[in-house]
């Protein structure tokens, strides 16, 4: 890869500043002072040296956030801070390309994975493959264990097909975890709504291999996961 789009890869500038880096000196390549942009690297095993900061490639990039209330779920919008300007805010030197898997609604908090894995991101949405994710849910009352079974068993929710089967884990009072591998449009809402209960929180706890720890990652953290990739 040419040098150049390796350190604009890198987020470490645009293609003219760092051509403007290049030309001051100020960026080495293993150890080396680099001037040209068109001196090729191997981007698997280079280390780019910036402002006393290494700098190295990886193709796929993951993070996790626990997403706040109040923020969409989106790469960028007019009105609205979205879960990529606050992911920018926290981790400026994260490479650009980014986007969330799947959504979460403004006033939904938890787990989101954010990565530039598109084939991952793929796979963790398709239904076919029935990836796990787990809520926690403040509910506006108690659960019956008539209504554990039902949406267990799958309930209607104005879309043709029951939902498919589900896992609940009552907690008492009105708090429960429920655990479901589809995810369309405020489903899990719309779920507890079809047994007559209306959900006051709601936060995702837990989407395939991941799990939240709140302890280690607060609302609004964001996390790096430590893999080169998923697979
Ligand atoms: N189900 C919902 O209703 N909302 C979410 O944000 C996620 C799942």
């Amino acid at each position: 890869m040419r040098l150049d789009k390796l350190l604009v890869e890198l987020n470490i500038g645009t293609r003219s500043e760092v051509k403007a880096l290049l030309k001051k000196g100020l960026i080495l390549v293993d150890g080396q002072k680099a001037l040209k942009p068109e001196q090729k690297v191997d981007e698997n095993s280079v280390v780019i040296t910036y402002g006393g900061k290494d700098y190295s490639y990886q193709q796929y990039y993951y993070y996790i956030m626990n997403k706040p209330k109040g923020v969409i779920t989106a790469t960028e919008d007019a009105k609205d801070l979205t879960v990529m300007d606050l992911f920018y805010q926290k981790c400026p030197d994260a490479p650009k390309g980014l986007s969330p898997v799947g959504r979460l609604d403004k006033d939904t908090t938890g787990l989101l994975l954010i990565t530039n894995d598109g084939k991952l991101a793929h796979e963790l949405l398709s239904p076919k493959k029935h990836v796990d994710k787990t809520y926690f849910v403040t509910l506006d009352g108690e659960l019956a264990e008539e209504n554990i079974k039902e949406l267990e068993s799958g309930v209607h929710i104005g879309e043709g097909d029951l939902t498919e089967p589900a896992k609940v884990e009552y907690e008492g009072g009105n708090t429960c975890y429920i655990t479901i591998h589809e995810g369309k449009f405020h489903q899990v809402k719309r779920m507890f709504f079809a047994v007559g209960k209306q959900v006051l929180e709601l936060k995702r706890t837990g989407f395939g291999p991941l799990s939240l720890d709140e302890e280690k990652l607060p609302s609004g953290h964001i996390s790096k996961l430590k893999c080169e990739s998923f697979y």
